[in-house]
C-alpha cells in the first residue's frame, strides 16, 4: 500500500485514515513526508498507542488522531465544507460496516481525490445487497492488486484498491 500512496498522493494531500488502529498506514505516510493527516478509530487503546508512537517518532508532525466511531465521526462533518479528503483505510469488513463506509467515503471525497483501501477480494463487485451495489457502483477502480497473504483472523483473501469517484 505504501508504494501506491507514493504513486497516487503527494505530500500536501489531505489524508483521512479511516479506522486507523494504531496507525500502521499513517505511519507509512509520515515516514515518507506526509503531514496533513487526520486519523480516527473507535478503540481508545489503539488511538492512545498511536498517539504515543507519534509523540516518540513523529513529534515534528501535527497529526490529528481522534478516538471516535465512524458513524459519529462522519456525522460531525459538514459535507458541504468538509470535503476533499484522500482516504487510506483497512476497515472492518462486515456488511453492516461496509455500506456506511462507502457512503461516507463518497460524501467526503471530491473528483480529484483517491481512496486506497484494503478489503476482501471481490467485495467491490458484489451485486447484492442492492444498497451495497448502489454505493460501490459510484466509484471507479483505478488500480487493484491482490494481497499475497490472507487476512490473519479470518483467512479471507484480500485486495488493495485505488478508487476515485
Ligand atoms: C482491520 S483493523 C485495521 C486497523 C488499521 N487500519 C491497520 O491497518 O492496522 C479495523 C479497525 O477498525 C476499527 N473499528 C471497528 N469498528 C469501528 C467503528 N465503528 N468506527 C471506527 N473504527 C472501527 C477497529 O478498532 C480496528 O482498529
Amino acid at each position: 500500500m505504501a508504494k501506491l500512496f507514493q504513486v497516487y498522493l503527494n505530500k500536501e494531500s489531505k489524508i483521512l485514515d479511516v479506522c486507523c488502529g494504531f496507525g500502521i498506514l499513517s505511519q507509512k505516510l509520515m515516514d515518507n513526508g506526509f503531514e496533513n493527516i487526520t486519523a480516527f478509530d473507535v478503540s481508545y487503546n489503539l488511538t492512545e498507542i498511536f498517539k504515543g508512537i507519534c509523540a516518540e517518532r513523529y513529534s515534528e508532525i501535527s497529526i490529528n488522531i481522534e478516538c471516535e466511531n465512524y458513524e459519529r465521526f462522519f456525522q460531525n462533518l459538514d459535507f458541504k465544507k468538509d470535503k476533499g479528503y484522500n482516504i487510506i483505510s483497512n476497515p472492518p469488513y462486515e456488511m453492516e460496516h461496509m455500506i456506511p463506509f462507502f457512503q461516507n467515503l463518497y460524501n467526503v471525497m471530491e473528483e480529484d481525490n483517491i481512496a486506497v483501501i484494503l478489503i476482501p477480494k471481490g467485495f467491490i463487485n458484489k451485486e447484492r445487497p442492492k444498497q451495497l451495489k448502489d454505493i460501490t457502483s459510484k466509484f471507479k477502480i483505478l488500480h487493484s492488486e491482490d494481497m499475497k497473504v490472507k487476512f490473519e483472523r479470518t483467512g479471507v483473501n484480500a485486495e488493495i484498491l485505488v478508487l476515485t469517484i
